[in-house]
């Protein structure tokens, strides 16, 4: 008998503090950045996006979407035997926000981890997760999209601060003989690390370069869109399914225009692709879980539908994931 990996439950959460698009551009100009809801969503999509409050980490944000997870896939912490956590805004610089997250679920005892993709991270985090599950070296695992992009961003920049936001997502990923995922697509390129970086690190006791996020945002984004159909074109065939059978795409939320951009050449209508880009701006590695979530609890995505799963971001890194939801 096969052994596959499926989705059991998805859990998110959004830190309470939110800012539209007018009320942040009403603290960037008291600061002299001058910017406005109408730019920014005629070119992102974006209206509004959440900030965590000082001292509120990714494993904080990580552990109230794992919590919702495991309640929606009916286990209990004590139960998973692997926890992944993707991020790029990990409480410290050791040990990994997933091991902090393991504690503060109250369990300890099963491998966990950090996977640094940064908007792909979650894509990565779930084929991690899946080949785990498929070779026996894992049963039950929690796989969590988590950041605080708000820590890292130069409010002084109106080119990138008005784009990101903070939040979490998770799934339960357990062993079955069904599947599940059925086909992954990771990839990554370095030469393209200038264009969207935080170059800044640790040394002697302090930190040398920008901790600021900087991107080059024509260049991501046109790479992106190239990228993401190519993703998803490798899962479909790697499958033997077609775009017809997508139910629901469920892309990277960075841009509406780069969602549409993909779409268009996949041939899906927009009512087929899941945005939530408007309410959450571009929250790295949470965004996909998050969208995941959001569709699946407003009842959009139904048990048995297929699901593209799309990422992409620094690195540069990109892929996609098909499954059965
Ligand atoms: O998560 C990883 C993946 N990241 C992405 O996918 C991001 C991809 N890139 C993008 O989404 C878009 O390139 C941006 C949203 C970042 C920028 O949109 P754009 O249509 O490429 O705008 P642009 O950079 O060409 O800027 C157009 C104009 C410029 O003014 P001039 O030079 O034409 O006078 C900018 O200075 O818009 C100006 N501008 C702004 N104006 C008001 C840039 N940022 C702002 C702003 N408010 N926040």
């Amino acid at each position: 008998m096969s052994r596959y990996s499926r989705i059991t439950g998805t859990g998110s959460y959004l830190p309470p503090r939110r800012l539209t698009n007018a009320e942040l551009a009403a603290e960037l100009a008291s600061q002299g950045v001058e910017t406005s809801d109408d730019w920014i969503v005629e070119r992102t999509g974006i209206r509004a996006r959440h900030f965590a409050d000082p001292g509120v980490n990714s494993s904080d944000l990580g552990l109230e979407a794992a919590r919702r997870a495991l309640e929606a896939a009916g286990r209990q912490a004590s139960e998973i035997d692997l926890i992944i956590v993707a991020t790029s805004t990990p409480d410290m610089v050791f040990p990994s926000s997933a091991a902090i997250l393991q504690h503060k679920l109250g369990v300890a005892g099963c491998p966990a981890f950090d996977v640094q993709a940064v908007c792909s991270g979650f894509v990565y985090a779930l084929t991690v997760a899946d080949a785990m599950i498929k070779t026996g070296t894992a049963s039950r695992a929690l796989v969590v999209g988590a950041e605080v992009f708000s820590r890292i961003l130069d409010f002084k920049d109106r080119t990138t601060c008005v784009l990101f936001g903070d939040g979490a997502g998770a799934v339960v990923l357990e062993a079955s003989d069904q599947p599940g995922i059925l086909a992954t697509d990771l990839h990554a390129d370095g030469k393209h690390v200038g264009i969207l970086c935080v170059p800044g690190h640790v040394s002697g006791g302090q930190v040398l370069g920008s901790p600021m996020l900087r991107m080059d945002g024509q260049a991501v984004f046109k790479l992106a869109v190239g990228v993401l159909e190519e993703a998803a074109r490798a899962v479909l065939a790697k499958a033997g399914r077609t775009e017809a059978d997508i139910d629901w795409l469920i892309p990277h939320q960075a841009n509406i225009r780069i969602m549409q951009g993909t779409a268009r050449k996949l041939k899906l209508p927009m009512d087929k692709v899941v945005v939530t880009v408007d309410q959450h701006g571009n929250t790295s590695a949470a965004s996909i879980p998050l969208a995941l979530d959001s569709a699946v609890r407003s009842g959009q995505i139904k048990k048995g539908d297929t699901l593209m799963l799309e990422g992409v971001g620094g690195g540069f890194t990109w892929g996609a994931v098909l499954l059965d939801f």
